[in-house]
Parts: structure tokens; sequence; C-alpha cells
């Protein structure tokens, strides 16, 4: 890999900071979501989570020691912007700058995402949230602010973390905040959410503000279930309905072909101008990737329901069965771990996108454990991170793609959403009860990929 590779860790805001209502903070919709009874597992939320508003130099302290050289961590829209719309609040704009000035202090290259699905509560009670663009003007108010805020130090933005997940699971099929259940509000959603990345972008490229903006997409591989033609299509209508929706028009300008052929007027359209503002609004590509199914047009076993594996909700729209080889090994969330599908997929963002830079903004794997013990001897997840690791630099060096950085999720155990906190994905071991951080297997592991990459790097 070339020197300047970033070899990284990523986070949310939500998922680490806990100080839920501290120095005026004010609540999302990820706050009421998992204070209502029943949505979140042994009924966790994250009031205090790792509580990383009061650790986060012990945080960068433990970064320094994995010896990355770039973080990718979250702002919490309502900590700088209590209601999302109105007055700023100073603390919480204090808090970032602590932040970015100890991460530069240590050397580590600060990559923000503006969105990691911690919407104001007030803009989701007042205009329903994404299912409107009046909140897509207010998050380029808000991109904005922050551009003005820490834009002196900060030169990587993105602007959405997986605009999929918000979409299909929180206004689709109600696993997610903000719990609606539709068939076709995900479509006006993702709208709104890309007319709120193209005009955050605007707001950037307007202002006088170094760096470079993208997005950063979830995508799973998609391989044909047999070599037949119609297994082939599905496979690669199904990364057109998955990674096409929310990146085709920020370089192409518009929605997938298949996507309008399949869904009519489901589908909202973009004006010429929002199409214009769009198209080319990012300056690389962020990937977030964690599995692989194989894709079938056809049902494979008797009584399939197409909705039963992988990314439920739209796959009637997509009209693609998904599934998995028993060898494959599986994590405590039940995805496979396929490193040959992340090489795979990475070649076809080459393929369909062209030489833009690709960030792999998140990879990893939760691993269950009944104990500290357990969980810090985690040699599943360290083979994890050096099997993807391998595939990435196969990617890179043999195949030619531009890939920039990669972002193991993540820096330590945290508030994995609906699932609480019994899924652990962290490098390091989070005592809920103490708050006490401790490297694990996969740490040590992942800090000695990092050393050796860095000793081999090349010149650019
Ligand atoms: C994707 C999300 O961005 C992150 O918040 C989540 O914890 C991981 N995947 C693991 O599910």
């Amino acid at each position: 890999m070339k020197n300047d590779f970033i070899w990284g860790t990523a986070t949310s805001a939500h998922q680490i900071e806990g100080a839920w209502l501290e120095d005026g903070k004010g609540m999302n919709i990820w706050d009421a979501f998992s204070h209502t009874p029943g949505k979140i597992a042994n009924e966790d939320h994250s009031e205090t989570a790792c509580d990383h508003y009061h650790l986060y130099e012990t945080d960068i302290a433990h970064m320094k020691a994995l010896g990355v050289n770039g973080y990718r961590f979250s702002i919490a829209w309502s900590r700088v912007i209590p209601d999302g719309k109105g007055k700023v609040n100073p603390q919480g704009i204090d808090f970032y700058n602590r932040l970015i000035d100890s991460l530069l202090a240590a050397d580590i290259t600060p990559f923000i995402t503006l969105y990691h699905w911690d919407l104001p509560l007030t803009l989701q009670m007042e205009n329903d949230g994404w299912l409107s663009e009046v909140t897509a003007d207010a998050f380029a108010r808000y991109a904005r602010i922050c551009f003005e805020a820490f834009g002196d130090r900060v030169q990587h933005w993105i602007t959405f973390n997986e605009n999929w997940c918000t979409a299909v699971i929180g206004n689709g099929q109600g696993n997610f905040a903000p719990g609606r259940i539709s068939e076709d509000e995900p479509y006006i959603v993702a709208h709104n959410l890309l007319l709120a990345h193209g005009k955050a972008v605007q707001n950037f490229r307007r202002g006088d503000f170094a760096g470079q903006i993208g997005i950063a997409n979830n995508c799973d591989w998609r391989e044909p279930f047999t070599d037949s033609d119609e297994d082939r299509a599905a496979a690669q209508e199904a990364l057109e309905f998955f990674f096409g929706w929310f990146t085709d028009p920020v370089i192409f300008g518009d929605y997938p072909a298949i996507m309008r052929e399949r869904l009519g007027d489901r589908l909202p359209r973009f004006s010429p101008e929002q199409s214009e503002m769009l198209k080319g609004s990012s300056d690389f590509l962020g990937l977030n990737h964690y599995t692989t199914h194989y894709a079938s047009r056809e049902a494979v076993v008797p009584d399939q329901i197409k909705a039963d594996v992988g990314n439920g909700g739209d796959q009637d729209d997509q009209q693609v069965y998904l599934h998995h080889d028993p060898e494959w090994p599986r994590t405590s969330m039940g995805w496979f771990v396929v490193p040959w599908g992340f090489r795979k997929l990475l070649n076809w963002i080459k393929a369909r996108y062209g030489d833009i830079p690709i960030y792999v903004t998140e990879n990893g794997c939760s691993v269950a454990a009944d104990s500290k013990e357990e969980a810090v001897d985690d040699q599943f997840r360290a083979d994890f991170i050096e099997g993807y690791t391998h595939a990435l630099t196969q990617a890179v060096e043999e195949d030619g793609v531009t890939v920039k950085g990669y972002f193991c999720w993540t820096l330590m155990d945290n508030f994995e959403w609906t699932r609480g906190y019994n899924m652990r994905f962290g490098l390091m071991y989070c005592d809920f009860e103490t708050l006490e951080r401790t490297p694990k297997a996969s740490f040590h592991r992942y800090a000695e990929i990092i050393r050796t990459q860095q000793a081999s790097s090349t010149e650019s």
C-alpha cells in the first residue's frame, strides 16, 4: 500500500458518547426510540454508553497505541444544534474542538461523519424527519455550521452514513429509529437524504474550505448463485438496488435504470437542477462492508420467502432471493465471513464508477462472549481482520483498485442499536459498569497488520 494510506478505526456519536442530556445536548430519534419499551434488546439505551464524551482522551491514547493514523467519528447534530434548526450550542462545538485538537496532537487524521442516524427529535416531530425536504435544508445548514467551526483543521468530511439503513430499516421495516413501517416511504426518505447530501456539498464547495467531501454507503457482495444469465442479472440488480441506489445519484445524477423500471412512480424524480447538483457530488466513495450472499432470480428451496435472508424489505422490488454456503463462518450477528466477496465488491465499484478514490469507512464483526476473559481472546475477529485486509491489499495491489483508507469497525464495544450492548464489535472490550477499556487479541493483531503494512509501504 502507498505510504499515505489511512489505517484507521471508526465509531459513531450515539454509540459511544453517552452524556445524552449533558451540556445542552438535545434529544435525537434514537434517544426516543431506545426509551420506548420493547424496541431494544434488554431495554438498553445510550444514556452513558462508553462515556466517550468524558473519556475521549483515554480513547485517543488507545488509538495511539493501536498505531492508527486516521479516526472516523460522527458529530451528534443535536449536541451542536439541540433542536436541529435553531440556536447553536457552544458547549457542543467546544467538545468537538477538544476532540479534534487532541487527535491532531496525536498525529491522527480526523474523518468526520455529519450524520450517523441520530436525527434531532424535533425535526422528526415537526416535519416527519426525512420524509420532508425541510429536513434536508436543516441538514445543509448544520453541515455549514460544522464546516465553519471545524474546517480549519478537518479536511475529510462524510455527509451521511449508510443511508440505506435509514431508508429501509428505519423507515420501511421499523426496526431502527424512527420506527416507521412502509413499502413506499423508504424511497422518499432516500430521496431527501440524497438531496441533503447534495445541498451540504454545495455549501462545502461554495465556501472556502480545503479538503474533500464524500458519502459512506453500505453494501454487501452479491454473487450469482449459478452462472445462468438470470442469476447474474439478479446479482447485478441487487447491487444496483443496494449500493447503486445511493451512489449512482452522487456520481451520475440519477437512480439506476433498473430501479425506475421496477418502481415507476414509487421512485421520486430529481429535477434537472437537482440532478446537476448531485452529479459528481462525492470526491470519494466511502464503503461500509460486512458480508456476502449468493443471489438468484428464482427460489431454490421450496416456499422460500424473499425477505427471510439478508436485506429484506425491498427484495420483492429487486426480484431476488439470497442464499449462503453452509460452510461460511458466521459472526454473532449471523453475518457470513467471506473476504473474497469484499475483493469482488471493490472491483465492481471500480468497474461501475471508474477510478474515484474509495475509503473503506467500515468493516468488522461481532463476536459473542459470556465473560471479559472470553471477549478479549477474540481470535475469530483477529482472523476476520486479517482475511479482509488481505483481500483489500489484493484488490489494491493486484487488481489496481484505488483504495485510500481502511477503518476497522470499531474501536471499542458500544451501543449496537437495536441489539443493545449484546453485540460486541470492538477491538477493545468495554465494561459498561466500570467503563474500563481493555484491548483484545484483535487489537494487537490489527496493530501488527498496520505496522507491517506501514513498514512495506511504497512511495506514491
Ligand atoms: C454499520 C453502522 O454504520 C454501525 O453504526 C454499526 O454499528 C455497524 N454497521 C455494525 O452493525
